[in-house]
């Protein structure tokens, strides 16, 4: 993300949580997110919400993973600030500000990672997936929702140059290069094929 971006979400932080697009878009994601999280690691013990805005997400997911260490990065410190002071009283969450491209925990500690409307701001997408894949455990999955061009949209994204929206064809081999794919695919209520939450992880090993 570029500073001007950065000083844009700074700039966002104090009313991001009253815009119209929370209705629309973030809390159905996140709402779905938390349903794939549970069905996916009911029973995690460290999750880390990349790119975690006001801290919104891991504030609801902390009833559902009462017993996890949780964690929040974002680039924009006024995001974590704000983050901070939307915490409960006996919240166990920290937020703290650091980039996706450079997660500052040690290698596998998470078995489940969040990234919810943020890929498409991240300015070196590879670097990003590659410290999501460090940090992840063995059989730990990455929820990612965010703009995922399909169909007619595929070339709306080339007309207008749309770069940081990934399609399933140029996210694939970025995922592959960091030793991840896609395992399975949910579609938001109410929201269209474009913006899924995808449950990223390593394939699993086929023993014979
Ligand atoms: C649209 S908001 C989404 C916030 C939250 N995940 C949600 O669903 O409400 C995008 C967030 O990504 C953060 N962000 C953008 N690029 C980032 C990066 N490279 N590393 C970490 N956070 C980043 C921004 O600061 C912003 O808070």
């Amino acid at each position: 993300m570029s500073e001007h971006d950065v000083e844009r979400f700074n700039r966002w932080a104090a009313g991001y949580d009253r815009h119209f697009l929370q209705k629309l878009i973030f809390e159905p994601v996140q709402q779905t997110i938390l349903e794939v999280a549970q069905s996916e690691v009911p029973n995690a013990k460290a999750i880390l919400d990349v790119g975690c805005g006001t801290g919104r997400l891991l504030i609801a997911a902390e009833p559902r993973f009462p017993d996890a260490r949780l964690e929040g990065v974002d680039a924009a410190v006024e995001m974590v600030k704000h983050a901070q002071g939307m915490l409960p009283a006996a919240s166990h969450i920290t937020f703290r500000q650091a980039t996706a491209e450079k997660l500052p925990f040690p290698d596998g500690q998470f078995d489940l990672v969040f990234s919810t409307m943020t890929f498409h701001h991240w300015s070196d997408q590879g670097k990003g997936i590659s410290e999501v894949a460090r940090v992840l455990t063995p059989a730990g999955r990455w929820l990612l929702a965010d703009f995922i061009a399909t169909g007619f949209m595929r070339y709306i994204r080339r007309l207008f140059r749309l770069r940081r929206f990934p399609e399933r064809r140029l996210l694939d081999p970025m995922l592959a290069a960091a030793g991840l794919r896609v395992l399975s695919q949910r579609r938001v209520p109410r929201i269209g094929a474009q913006v899924p939450v995808l449950a990223i992880g390593r394939p699993t090993l086929q023993t014979t």
